[in-house]
């Protein structure tokens, strides 16, 4: 196993690796590389969703999905993107991802690493784009690092889903099952003590502020975390395995044409602690 750096920041490509075979002492490595990078890419994969659960399984407790309607049916604990339509019935969600944010930051214990197979990739478009919020939380002020390690946000699965064009309203159990939480705006990583913004503009607000500041306030920090030369922007390839850590990165995907191209991915999620 090689991993070579993807920018002087963060990102690694983990080359000479089958992570259906993968070693207990590999394991170890890439979750170091993981944790310090934040994201990898490992190419040329061939994973039954089977082996996409095996694999996160040694990185923590694996996700159920949130949205039912999505997941695959043979196996739960993965959850389907995908434009296509078979008999009438999507296989996936095609919809979510395309402004950035961080995996189910909605949560109590949101989303620690979440792992993305590509199955079918268009051409052209479907990119994933990362960021980091650990490199952008450094280049903040020492009177902003002061300020901002003040504010705790409410994040809000609610707000989420009103961005959804079109969706029917979150009945009273789906609410009840997902009550708003509350997450520092500066968090610490559990295993490299690093510090890093969390951000999710349009699903969060800072408690003890305007709404529209504190709504302007998160939209400028995502903008600063995302400025085009701090962005990895992955081309996806069939077979590439792309496993992020949500705790210091940021990402969105980039639309493509629908029409025209088949797009089928695998997501798998595995929680991670509360943030503090
Ligand atoms: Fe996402």
């Amino acid at each position: 196993m090689r991993i070579q750096s993807i920018t002087d920041d963060f990102g690694g490509t983990v080359e000479d690796i089958d992570l259906r075979t993968i070693a207990n002492g590999e394991v170890t490595e890439l979750r170091l590389a993981l944790v310090q990078r934040g994201v990898l890419v490992c190419r040329s994969q061939t994973l039954q969703p089977e082996d996409i659960v095996n694999f996160a399984r040694h990185f923590g407790p694996v996700e159920y999905g949130v949205r039912e309607d999505f997941q695959l049916p043979s196996n739960p604990d993965v959850y389907v993107i995908s434009n296509i339509v078979e008999n009438g019935k999507p296989l996936g969600n095609p919809n979510d991802g395309f402004a950035w944010h961080t995996d189910l930051s909605f949560l109590a214990h949101p989303t620690a690493f979440t792992f993305l197979y590509a199955l079918e990739t268009p051409p052209e478009g479907a990119n994933t784009e990362f960021a980091s919020a650990a490199v952008s939380y450094d280049r903040l002020s020492d009177e902003e690092k002061r300020q901002y390690g003040q504010i705790a946000v409410r994040h809000s699965y609610e707000m989420l889903h009103g961005t959804r064009k079109g969706a029917r309203p979150l009945t009273e159990a789906e609410l009840l099952a997902m009550p708003d939480v509350v997450h520092p705006l500066v968090r610490t990583h559990p295993d490299t003590a690093r510090k890093a913004l969390y951000l999710g503009p349009d699903t969060s607000l800072p408690m003890d502020m305007e709404p529209a500041a504190g709504d302007a306030l998160i939209h400028s920090l995502m903008d600063r975390t995302t400025q085009r030369e701090l962005v990895y922007s992955h081309a996806w390839r069939p077979g590439d395995l792309v496993v992020w850590d949500n705790r210091t990165m940021v990402h969105r995907a980039t639309e493509y044409d629908r029409g025209r191209y088949r797009r089928l991915m695998h997501r798998v999620t595995v929680r991670g602690e509360r943030p503090s």
